[in-house]
């Protein structure tokens, strides 16, 4: 397996160095036009899929949590919904088509490991456990273009609660839905699906990591990763799991997906840090996709008050993606 030729985000290095090939704002343009003519595609494919409709619909728009405050308007969302990472749908951006075929219900949560005792909950029944609140992030990937997003859900910690893990438990893994007739990128071997992220205990019980059941006031679509995803915005964007089916306490550090395929280019910690190049790209500054604009990226993505205490005293660990 030659993973160079096929690792990370596929992003032919020209795309990415120079940045002006990759950040030309014709060429945005271009990309943004194809992903507003998307839209209508993905509104009628949601239409013939979602049957049942979707339970908990109610519970949105939900009241916004006014603590998080940010520094650019929101993404427009028909350029968010048709701008995706979803390697299970194809290592495209625009896969919001495709990822129409998951079906998002029955959906069962599973969570486990070391807890009291496992669990396994719908995610209607799980959603009325917590209170759904709306938290506009940032979200910043290490592709080096950013966004900004109303996410609709709960804080990791109100599940860390209800799980009741033991004290042994130093890190949280999750694991996205493992399906290859549905998700056909999942029939390509050489990632080693399924889709899995980490978090360790202090970062899952931060303040601001979320996991996210909506967007833009109601439900999530799919390609963003219904009916669960996470939404870690001090990180790049790689360790927000998408469509995830199962919650793990455990004692080892888990292994991500591009961690596995390329520890040298994604790591576990992934913080964003504009002063740490990827290997093949610069960090400092980023693209706010849907303006063409260009700003500075800010260490932690801006987040630094929440998250910076973490990070204390473990100048050893490779703490930047
Ligand atoms: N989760 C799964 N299961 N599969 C993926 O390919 N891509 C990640 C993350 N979560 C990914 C995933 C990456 S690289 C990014 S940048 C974000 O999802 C993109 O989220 P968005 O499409 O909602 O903007």
């Amino acid at each position: 397996m030659n993973i160079i030729s096929r690792r990370g985000w596929e992003i032919p290095e020209r795309d990415v160095t120079p940045e002006s090939l990759f950040f030309n704002r014709r060429s945005f343009l271009a990309g943004s036009a194809s992903a507003l003519a998307l839209a209508p595609v993905v509104a009628s494919a949601q239409r013939v899929t979602d049957t049942p409709p979707d339970p908990s619909a109610d519970l949105y728009p939900a009241k916004r949590n006014e603590t998080f405050v940010l520094d650019r308007p929101i993404t427009d969302e028909k350029i968010n919904g048709a701008y995706n990472n979803f390697y299970e749908f194809g290592s495209q951006k625009t896969i919001a088509s495709s990822a129409q075929a998951l079906k998002v219900r029955p959906w069962t949560v599973k969570i486990d490991g070391l807890v009291e005792k496992p669990i396994e909950i719908g995610i209607d029944e799980l959603m009325r456990k917590m209170t759904l609140e709306e938290r506009a992030y940032r979200h910043r990937c290490v592709e080096a273009w950013s966004m900004a997003i109303a996410w609709t859900g709960f804080p990791v910690r109100k599940l860390v609660d209800f799980a009741k893990p033991l004290g042994s438990a130093k890190y949280l893994r999750m694991e996205t839905f493992m399906d290859p007739k549905v998700a056909f990128g999942q029939k390509q071997a050489w990632y080693p699906w399924p889709y899995i992220e980490g978090l360790s205990m202090a970062e899952a019980t931060n303040d601001l990591a979320f996991l996210a059941t909506g967007a833009y006031g109601h439900p999530m679509a799919k390609q963003h990763g219904a009916p669960l995803r996470l939404a870690v915005p001090w990180k790049y964007g790689f360790k927000s799991i998408k469509s995830i089916v199962r919650f793990s306490f455990v004692e080892q550090r888990p292994k991500g997906m591009w961690e596995s395929l390329q520890a040298s280019e994604y790591g576990f910690w992934a913080n964003v840090n504009p002063e740490v190049p990827h290997p093949r790209w610069s960090q400092a500054s980023e693209e706010i996709i849907g303006t063409g604009e260009r700003k500075p990226t800010l260490k932690f993505n801006g987040y630094g008050d929440f998250v910076a205490d973490i990070y204390k005293g473990m100048d050893s660990e490779r703490l930047w993606a």
